[in-house]
C-alpha cells in the first residue's frame, strides 16, 4: 500500500501545551502504597518513596500530573493526610471499597512531584463535601497568608506556597457510581459556587468543571449544555474522559476508537462554543482530557474488600493497547487547538505505563513508549497534515484511515516530528512525505514499535515490546501494525 502526508510551515493547527502529556495518580489499588511510595523497599529514599519508580517517571517527562482521585477524591477529606504521619487516621475508603492509610497526602506529594519534575492538577472533593472544604484546601496549598489554613501548612514544616495552579473541580458527578453523584444542575450550581470561592481566594488558578463520564453516558451532551449554562463564566476547562479496550477481540475496530476520539473532542468543542453563543461571550472554554486510556484487561477482577493497596485494575498491556495509545496522542496532537489538558490514567500500576512489583522490580509496559516519544519530541506546533491514503468501515461505521499521524514543528530546535500508525493489519506502507516551506529538512531518525504478536507483552523479566531504531533507507516504510516516529532536522 501506499500513502502520502502532506504539510505546509505555514498551516498550522496550534500551539501544543505541554500539559497534554500530563498523567494521574488517584489513591487506589498499588498506585501510591506499592508504586510511588514503598518505605521497605531498597530503593526508597528518606521520604518513603520508590527511587526506581521515580527514574521511570522522569523519562516520561510528565509536565503535570492529577492528584488524588478520581472516584476517590469525593469522599476525601485531604485534611487528614496532612500533619505529624504518626497520628493520622486509617479511613474506610468507598469509591473502591479498600483501607486508605493516609501515609500520604498532599504535602507528601507535592515534594515527589517536585522531584518527578511535574506540577500538580489538584481535585477537590465536591461529593461528600463542598465549596468551604475546596476553598479551605486551596488556601492551604497556596496562600502566603497569615490565616488558620495557610498558617497550618506552616506548622507542618512547608513554609513556602505549593503553588497549585490547575484545579479540578470535583470528579464524574454525572456518573451513578459517584460519591455524592448530582443531577447537572445541582452540580453546576456547586461548581459555580465553589470557583467563585475558589478564584476570590487565589485568581491564579485555573478551573476544570466536570464534563460527562464517557461518551455513552446517556446524559452526555445535556450534561455539558446545562453545566456550562450555570459555570461559563467561572471557569477554564471543561473534563473528558474516555477508555478503549478490545472486548470483541477485534483488532481493526479497536485500531478504529481514535477516530471515535476526535468525534468526542470535536462534540465537546461544538457544545462550549454554543454556550459561548448563547451567552454573547468572548471568553473560549477549551477542553482538559484529564483521564484517557485502555482499560479492559482487569474487568470483573475480584479482590479484598478494605484491604490496604489491593491490586485492582493493574491492567497487563499488549503491543494492540500500545498502538491505540499511540493513535489516541496523535489525536490529543491533532486538536491541540482545543484540548490543553490531557492525563494519561493513570502513571503506576493502576491501567498504567509504569508497573511495580511490591518489594521487587519496576518496569516499563507497552504503552510507555509511544507515550514517552510523544512526551519527548511533540512539543512546538502541530501542523495540519493532508493525508491520502486508504480507508476502513469499522463494524461500527466508523470510517478509519489506515495511516494516522501527525507532524509537530518545533522551530527552536529546528525539528520536524511526524507520529504515525499503520492500523493495515495485513500490509506495509511506503509513504511519500511532503514537508512544504522545510526545503532542507532531513531525516534524522526513524523510531519503530513493532511486534509480529499483537497481544505481545512486558513483564518484568522479559521487554518483549520495546522501540527499535530502523535503518534511514530512500523509502519510508511503515511496516504494518506498527507505530512510528521520523524527526527530522533543518
Ligand atoms: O482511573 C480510574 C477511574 O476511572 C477513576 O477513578 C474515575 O474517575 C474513572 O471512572
Amino acid at each position: 500500500m501506499k500513502a502520502e502526508i502532506i504539510v505546509n510551515k505555514n498551516f498550522v493547527i496550534g500551539e501544543i501545551d505541554k500539559r497534554i502529556y500530563g498523567s494521574f495518580i488517584e489513591h487506589m489499588g498499588r498506585a501510591v502504597y506499592g508504586g510511588l511510595y514503598e518505605p521497605t523497599h531498597k530503593t526508597a529514599d528518606t521520604n518513603g518513596f520508590r527511587k526506581d519508580v521515580l527514574e521511570l517517571v522522569r523519562k516520561l517527562n510528565v509536565p503535570i500530573i492529577r492528584y488524588p482521585g478520581g472516584n476517590f477524591v469525593s469522599g476525601y477529606n485531604w485534611e487528614v493526610g496532612t500533619g505529624d504521619k504518626e497520628k493520622r487516621p486509617k479511613k474506610l475508603e468507598l469509591a473502591w471499597k479498600s483501607t486508605e492509610t493516609n501515609e500520604v497526602g498532599i504535602d507528601e506529594f507535592q515534594e515527589w512531584a517536585k522531584q518527578a519534575g511535574a506540577d500538580i492538577m489538584m481535585a477537590v472533593n465536591l461529593g461528600t463535601r463542598g465549596p468551604q472544604d475546596a476553598q479551605n484546601l486551596l488556601e492551604y496549598c497556596n496562600l502566603n497568608t497569615d490565616t488558620h489554613y495557610a498558617n497550618r501548612r506552616k506548622g507542618n514544616g512547608f513554609k513556602e506556597p505549593f503553588g497549585i495552579k490547575t484545579w479540578c473541580l470535583g470528579n464524574e458527578m454525572d456518573g451513578p457510581w459517584q460519591i455524592g453523584h448530582k443531577t447537572a444542575e445541582e452540580y453546576g450550581r456547586i461548581a459555580t459556587e465553589t470557583a467563585k470561592l475558589m478564584k476570590s481566594t487565589d485568581p491564579d488558578i485555573e478551573l476544570v468543571v466536570c464534563g460527562s463520564s464517557n461518551y455513552d453516558m446517556p446524559t452526555f451532551a445535556q450534561w455539558e449544555l446545562s453545566v456550562l449554562d450555570h459555570a461559563y463564566d467561572a471557569v477554564d476547562y471543561i473534563s473528558l474522559h474516555q477508555y478503549y479496550g478490545n472486548q470483541n477481540d477485534n483488532t481493526s475496530d479497536f485500531l478504529a476508537r481514535s477516530v471515535h476520539m476526535d468525534a468526542f473532542i470535536k462534540s465537546v468543542a461544538a457544545i462550549c462554543d454554543t454556550v459561548k453563543a448563547k451567552k454573547h461571550a468572548h471568553k473560549t472554554i477549551n477542553l482538559s482530557f484529564d483521564e484517557w486510556n485502555v482499560w479492559f484487561h482487569s474487568n470483573g477482577e475480584k479482590f479484598d474488600e478494605w484491604s490496604i493497596a489491593p491490586s485492582i485494575l493493574e491492567d497487563v498491556y499488549t503491543f494492540e493497547d500500545a498502538l491505540v495509545v499511540g493513535c489516541m496522542l496523535i489525536t490529543l496532537q491533532n486538536n491541540c487547538d482545543r484540548v490543553k489538558i490531557a492525563c494519561l490514567a493513570q502513571l503506576v500500576n493502576v491501567i498504567a505505563p509504569i508497573m511495580t512489583e511490591n518489594g521487587g522490580a519496576a518496569w516499563a509496559q507497552t504503552i510507555f513508549y509511544p507515550f514517552m516519544y510523544a512526551s519527548l519530541n511533540g512539543r512546538g506546533t502541530a501542523l495540519q497534515t493532508i493525508i491520502k491514503c486508504d480507508s476502513y468501515q469499522s463494524t461500527d461505521h466508523l470510517l478509519t484511515p489506515y495511516i494516522e499521524a501527525s507532524v509537530i514543528h518545533n522551530e527552536e530546535k529546528r525539528e520536524l516530528t511526524v507520529f504515525a500508525v499503520n492500523r493495515s493489519l495485513a500490509e506495509d506502507i511506503d509513504l511519500s512525505l511532503k514537508l512544504e516551506g522545510f526545503d532542507r529538512a532531513k531525516l534524522e531518525k526513524h523510531i519503530e514499535l513493532y511486534s509480529d504478536h499483537l497481544k505481545g507483552i512486558n513483564t518484568k523479566e522479559n521487554a518483549a515490546v520495546y522501540p527499535k531504531k530502523r535503518e534511514i533507507a530512500e523509502t519510508i516504510t511503515f511496516k504494518k501494525h506498527s507505530w512510528n516516529m521520523l524527526l527530522y532536522k533543518y
